[in-house]
C-alpha cells in the first residue's frame, strides 16, 4: 500500500509510525517550502491508497476522480476547506483532519496576536530596528489595554474556548457568537452569547476563529467594521475568506477600527507589497496558528494514525464530521 505526502516531512517521525507495519510505503513530494504542482498530485494520485495533503491543496472532484485507489485523506490541518467533501463522499475517500492536538497551540498564538497588535509590537520592533528610539516618551507607542476589555469570539469551537479560558486569566468579558449555543462554557468560563451585531458593537476585540464555509464566507464586511468601536481591534487567526481584505483595509485607513491582527489571509501566501502589510496598524503573520515544533510533530502523527487505521480497515480517528 502507497501513502503519498504532498509535503516532505521529516523522515523519522514516519519510520517511527510505520516501521512495523508491513507492505506499506510512504513517498513525499521532495521539497518542504514549496507546495506540490497540480500535475504532480494528479499524477500521484493515481496511485496512492492514503493522501496526506497540506491546507493549501485543493482536493477537489478531479483528484479525487483520479485517486482510483484512494481511500483516505488525512489533511494536516483542523481546517478542511481545501476538500470537497461531497466528492470524496461520492468516490468513498475518508477525509480526515487534526483537531485537538493543535487546540491550545493555536489559542496561544491568537492570543498572542491579540496582544502583538493591541500593545503595537509591530511598530515597537521596527521603531529600534530603524533606529527611531532618541528619548522615552509619555505616549511613545501607546496602544490599547487588554485587561479588563471585552473580547467577542465568532467561532467559539475548541480553540475558541482555550481563547476564552486565557482572556478570562486577563480578566476580560468573554462574549461569542457561534452557529451552536455553548451552555457548558457559558457557565465554566463565563461567556455571553450574543448576537454578531453585538458582538460588533460591544467588542474592544473581536476574533475570529471560524472554519470557512458558505454560511461564514464575507462575514466581517463593511457593515461589520462600520459598527465596531473605532478603538477596537480584529484579530482573525481563522481563515482569510471569512473577512473581506478591501472592506478591512478602509476600516483601517479611514479610522473606523484601531487595528488587526491577521494570521490569515483571503488567497495566501500574501507578499510584502499586500496593501494590509503596509498599515502600521496590522500585525500581518504567515499562518501559524498551530506552528510550535511539538504540535506540528503531533498533527503529523496524527495524519500518518488515520491514513494507517483506514487502510488497515479501520474506523479512523479524527474523520471529519459531516
Ligand atoms: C490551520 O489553519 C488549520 O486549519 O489547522
Ligand atoms: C515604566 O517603565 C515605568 O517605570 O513606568
Amino acid at each position: 500500500m502507497r501513502i503519498y505526502s504532498t509535503r516532505k516531512l521529516p523522515e523519522k517521525h514516519i519510520q517511527s509510525i510505520i516501521h512495523n507495519i508491513d507492505g506499506v510505503e510512504v513517498e513525499m513530494w521532495p521539497y518542504e517550502d514549496k507546495p506540490i504542482s497540480r500535475e504532480e498530485l494528479v499524477k500521484q494520485v493515481e496511485h496512492a491508497d492514503g493522501l496526506i495533503t497540506m491546507l493549501s491543496d485543493s482536493i477537489d472532484e478531479e483528484i479525487l476522480a483520479k485517486g482510483t485507489k484512494l481511500k483516505v485523506v488525512a489533511n494536516l490541518a483542523v481546517g478542511f476547506d481545501n476538500i470537497n467533501l461531497e466528492a470524496a463522499r461520492k468516490h468513498q475517500v475518508v477525509v480526515c483532519n487534526t483537531p485537538d492536538v493543535l487546540t491550545e497551540t493555536t489559542a496561544d498564538l491568537t492570543f498572542g496576536l491579540l496582544m502583538a497588535t493591541a500593545r503595537r509590537f509591530g511598530e515597537a520592533i521596527s521603531y529600534i530596528k530603524n533606529d527611531q528610539w532618541n528619548s522615552w516618551s509619555p505616549y511613545l507607542l501607546a496602544g490599547q489595554d487588554i485587561h479588563h476589555k471585552t473580547i467577542g469570539i465568532f467561532g467559539m469551537g475548541a480553540i475558541g474556548e482555550a481563547v476564552a479560558r486565557r482572556a478570562r486569566g486577563f480578566s476580560m468579558n468573554v462574549l461569542y457568537h457561534n452557529r451552536t449555543r455553548k451552555e457548558e462554557a457559558e457557565k465554566s468560563l463565563p461567556a455571553q452569547y450574543v448576537s454578531l451585531n453585538d458582538l460588533a458593537e460591544q467588542s474592544d476585540f473581536v476574533v475570529s476563529l471560524a472554519p470557512l464555509t458558505n454560511d461564514t464566507k464575507n462575514t466581517f464586511n463593511k457593515e461589520f467594521f462600520q459598527k465596531m468601536k473605532s478603538t477596537a481591534i480584529f484579530v482573525n487567526a481563522g481563515r482569510g475568506p471569512v473577512m473581506n481584505e478591501a472592506d478591512l483595509y478602509d476600516a483601517l485607513t479611514t479610522g473606523k477600527i484601531a487595528g488587526a491582527g491577521l494570521d490569515v489571509f483571503e488567497k495566501e501566501p500574501i507578499g510584502a507589497n499586500h496593501p494590509l502589510v503596509g498599515l502600521p496598524n496590522v500585525v500581518a503573520i504567515p499562518h501559524i496558528g498551530s506552528a510550535s515544533i511539538e504540535t506540528r510533530t503531533a498533527m503529523i502523527q496524527l495524519c500518518f494514525e488515520n491514513v494507517l487505521q483506514v487502510l488497515q480497515g479501520k474506523e479512523a480517528k479524527t474523520p471529519v464530521k459531516r
